[in-house]
Parts: C-alpha cells; sequence; structure tokens
C-alpha cells in the first residue's frame, strides 16, 4: 500500500521538474529549482528502497518461484509485476540520479535546465511506460 501511494508523490514530483525544467530553459537557475530535483532524487530513491522490500514479499515473487522463469516470460502480467517493471524502475531511478549528478556540474542556468529535463524526462517516459496501470487503479 505505501508503494502503491508513494508512487503518487514520485510521479507528481518528477511531472512537475520536468514541467518546471521545460518552462525555465531561459530563466535563472535559483535555489527552489536545486531542492525541486533533489527532492524528486530523494523521494524516488525511497520508492526504490520500499519497491525493493516489497519485491520479495509479493504474491508477483511468490509466482515465480513457484511457476519458474519460463512460465512467468510466456505471462505478459506476470512478466510486467516480476520482470519488467523492477528493471525497468530501477534503471529510471538510474537515470533520474545521473541527471542530478550531471546538472550540478553545468557552468550554465541554461544548460542545468537542460541537463534535468533530458535526463528526469528520460526517466519519466521510462516510468509511465511500465507501471501496472491496471493493477494501480483497482
Ligand atoms: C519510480 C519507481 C517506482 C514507481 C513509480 C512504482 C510504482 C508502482 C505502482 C503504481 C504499482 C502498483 C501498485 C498497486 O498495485 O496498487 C507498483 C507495484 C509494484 N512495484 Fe513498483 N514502482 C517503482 C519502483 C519499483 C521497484 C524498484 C521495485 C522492485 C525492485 C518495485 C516493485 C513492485 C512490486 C513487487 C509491485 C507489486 C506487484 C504485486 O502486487 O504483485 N517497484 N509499483
Amino acid at each position: 500500500m505505501v508503494h502503491s501511494y508513494w508512487a503518487y508523490l514520485v510521479l507528481a514530483l518528477l511531472l512537475f521538474t520536468v514541467i518546471n525544467a521545460l518552462l525555465s530553459a531561459k530563466k535563472e537557475y535559483k535555489d527552489k529549482d536545486l531542492r525541486l530535483g533533489l527532492f524528486t532524487l530523494i523521494v524516488s530513491h525511497i520508492q526504490l528502497v520500499i519497491g525493493l522490500g516489497w519485491y520479495f514479499m509479493s504474491p508477483a515473487f511468490k509466482h515465480f518461484k513457484e511457476d519458474g522463469m519460463g512460465a512467468t516470460m510466456k505471462d505478459a502480467s506476470a512478466r510486467l509485476l516480476t520482470v519488467e517493471h523492477p528493471i525497468m524502475m530501477i534503471l529510471a531511478i538510474i537515470f533520474i540520479t545521473i541527471g542530478f549528478s550531471k546538472h550540478k556540474k553545468q557552468t550554465t542556468d541554461a544548460a542545468k535546465f537542460k541537463t534535468i529535463l533530458m535526463w528526469y524526462g528520460l526517466a519519466l517516459l521510462v516510468i509511465l511506460s511500465r507501471i501496472p496501470w491496471g493493477q494501480w487503479f483497482n
């Protein structure tokens, strides 16, 4: 349940950070922009920890252990929950981490916003593509 509700926070913040970077291309990079990127990074890392903890207790993992890799990969919804969702979410959080670290090293305000836009934007697309939407809204 925590993972399910925390996901709203991750998505809202990530979306807000991407839109902020998109609309700020020609603006001055301020403290609030740094805090926004950092907050999104922290919240997504917390989601990673919750997700990893939940993974090994989840019904999806139980079936995976019982049925084996072959059966899981043949079933699209089992594959999404056991393989695609965790791997792609970890990849997205890696993108956010790279983006945050790279943007800090940029020397111009425009380059900082562009770096955030690229990496956080990529993470957002990856996350949106592999959320178990049907299960989330059920
Ligand atoms: C940005 C990161 C992530 C987001 C936004 C996210 C979001 C979600 C959402 C919305 C659901 C559906 C919740 C529901 O059923 O109500 C879900 C389920 C799940 N997620 Fe994540 N997740 C993330 C990362 C991870 C990671 C890193 C792992 C594991 C390594 C993970 C493991 C799981 C598992 C095991 C389920 C449930 C499967 C089941 O109920 O059988 N998630 N996630």
